[in-house]
C-alpha cells in the first residue's frame, strides 16, 4: 500500500476533530503533528484519537516550528476566521507541503482569501476550504435532481441562516452553487442591521440580515438570518415543474411522478443512515478522501477548492457590499477589504446598544477574550 499523507494540525479545536476524523477514517492519512498555544487543547485532543493506530501526534505550542518539524504534507487549518489566511499562507510556504484544508470562511476579507489563492498558486500548493456540505449524500442527490429536470427549472431557493453571514451562511452561498452545478452567481443585493456591537469567534458581524442572489441561468435564491430565532441547514428548492426540501439528512421531492413528498434518505460511504449525523463523519471523511485523491494525481478536482470556498465568501461580502452601497452588486466584488467593517468604522452603522459581546467567547480556554490568531 502507497505511504500515507502526513497530516499537521493548527489549532485543536472543534472543527479539526472533524477533519481528523475525517483523515483517520478514510485511511488515506496518518496525523504526525498537532499544534496549539494550549497544551491542554492538545491533550484533550489526543484523547479523542485513542483508538486510531494512524494517530502518532508530536504537540507544538508553535504551529511554525510544527510546520518544520513534523514535515506534514497535508495542513489543517481550524483556527478562527482572521488566522485562515495567514495561516494557509504558511502552511503554504513551508518545505513539502502539497495542500491545505482550511476551515470557512475562507478569511476575514476577499483580500486576505485573494492572497492564499495567489499564495498557493505560487508554491503549487492545493487548497481546500472546508464547506463539508457539498459531500452530504442528501445535498449531492438534490444536484442531481436538479440537473435530471427533476424539478424543471430552478426559480427560487430558500434558507435559513443565523449567527452571522461568514460563520453560517457561506455554506448556504456554497450549497446554492453546488446545487446549481457550480454556475457563477451574478448579482446581489442586502440589508443589514447592527444595533449591538455583535462579535462571531473575534470577528465583528451583524445582528439581522437579508440577501438575495440571481445565478447566470436566471435562477435566484434567498437567504433570511437571525430574523427570527428559527435556522438549519439546508433549502427549499422551488422549480417549475416542483420542489426539493433538503436537510444535512434527508432530501424530501414533490413533482409530477412523486404522489406527494417522496422521502430519500440517501446512504453514504462512510457511514450508513442512522449510526449517527451524516453531518460530521460521512462528510469530513468524503472530503478527506477526495483531498488525498487530489494530491495523489488520481483526480484534477476538488469540490471545495480554493477558487469555490472564494465565490462563497464573495457572495457574502456582496451582501455587505449591498448595504454599504445601497445598490444591487455585480460580481465580481471589487472591495478588498471586509464592507461591514468599513460601514462600522466609517458610523454607517451606528451601534445603539453599546457592549462587545462574543458569542463564540466561551470557547476561548485561556485568558484572551479577543482573537489569539491576531499575531500569527
Ligand atoms: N465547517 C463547519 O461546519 C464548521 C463548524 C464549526 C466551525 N467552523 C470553523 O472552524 C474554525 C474554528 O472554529 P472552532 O469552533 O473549531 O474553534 P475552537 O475554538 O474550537 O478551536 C480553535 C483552536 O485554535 C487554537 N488557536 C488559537 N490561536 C492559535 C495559534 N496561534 N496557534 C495554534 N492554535 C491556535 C485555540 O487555542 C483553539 O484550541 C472557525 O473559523 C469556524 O468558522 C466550521
Amino acid at each position: 500500500m502507497a505511504d500515507k499523507l502526513r497530516v499537521g494540525v493548527i489549532g485543536c479545536g472543534s472543527m479539526t476533530t472533524n477533519h481528523t476524523y475525517g483523515y483517520l477514517n478514510s485511511t488515506r492519512y496518518e496525523v504526525v503533528g498537532i499544534s496549539d498555544l494550549s497544551p491542554q487543547a492538545m491533550k484533550d485532543f489526543d484523547d479523542k484519537f485513542t483508538e486510531y493506530s494512524d494517530y502518532k501526534a508530536e504537540h507544538f505550542t508553535d504551529f511554525r516550528e510544527m510546520l518544520v518539524k513534523a514535515m506534514p504534507d497535508i495542513v489543517s487549518v481550524g483556527v478562527w476566521h482572521k488566522g485562515h489566511s495567514p495561516m494557509t499562507i504558511a502552511a503554504a510556504a513551508a518545505p513539502g507541503v502539497k495542500a491545505v484544508l482550511c476551515e470557512k470562511p475562507m478569511a476575514d476579507s476577499l483580500g486576505a482569501a485573494r492572497e492564499m489563492l495567489i499564495k498557493v498558486a505560487t508554491n503549487d500548493v492545493k487548497l481546500v476550504i472546508g464547506h463539508q456540505r457539498r459531500f452530504l449524500p442528501a445535498y449531492t442527490l438534490a444536484r442531481q435532481m436538479i440537473e435530471d429536470g427533476e424539478v424543471g427549472d430552478v426559480q427560487l431557493i430558500t434558507s435559513i441562516a443565523g449567527d452571522g453571514l461568514p460563520n453560517y451562511a457561506t455554506h448556504q452561498t456554497d450549497m446554492f452553487r453546488y446545487l446549481l452545478g457550480d454556475i457563477e452567481c451574478t448579482w446581489v443585493t442586502g440589508q443589514v442591521e447592527r444595533q449591538t456591537d455583535h462579535w462571531e469567534r473575534a470577528t465583528r458581524i451583524e445582528d439581522k440580515a437579508l440577501a438575495v442572489f440571481g445565478f447566470e441561468n436566471g435562477a435566484q435564491a434567498m437567504i433570511v438570518s437571525d430574523l427570527t430565532p428559527v435556522r438549519w441547514q439546508g433549502a427549499r428548492i422551488y422549480g417549475s415543474e416542483g420542489m426539493i426540501e433538503i436537510t444535512v439528512d434527508d432530501l424530501k421531492i414533490m413533482n409530477a411522478n412523486s404522489n406527494g413528498w417522496a422521502v430519500h434518505e440517501p446512504d453514504g460511504e462512510f457511514l450508513k443512515f442512522g449510526e449517527d449525523r451524516f453531518e460530521w463523519f460521512e462528510a469530513g471523511a468524503a472530503q478527506a478522501r477526495e483531498l488525498a485523491d487530489w494530491v495523489e494525481g488520481r483526480s484534477d478536482y476538488h469540490r471545495n477548492n480554493g477558487e469555490n470556498g472564494y465565490k462563497a465568501l464573495e457572495m457574502i461580502h456582496g451582501v455587505y457590499e449591498s448595504a454599504r452601497l445601497h445598490e444591487q452588486v455585480f460580481m465580481p466584488v471589487k472591495t478588498m477589504v471586509n464592507p461591514l467593517e468599513v460601514m462600522i468604522d466609517d458610523g454607517h452603522l451606528k451601534v445603539r446598544y453599546p457592549g462587545q459581546h462574543d458569542i463564540r467567547a466561551k470557547q476561548l480556554r485561556g485568558e484572551n477574550l479577543g482573537d489569539d490568531t491576531q499575531n500569527v
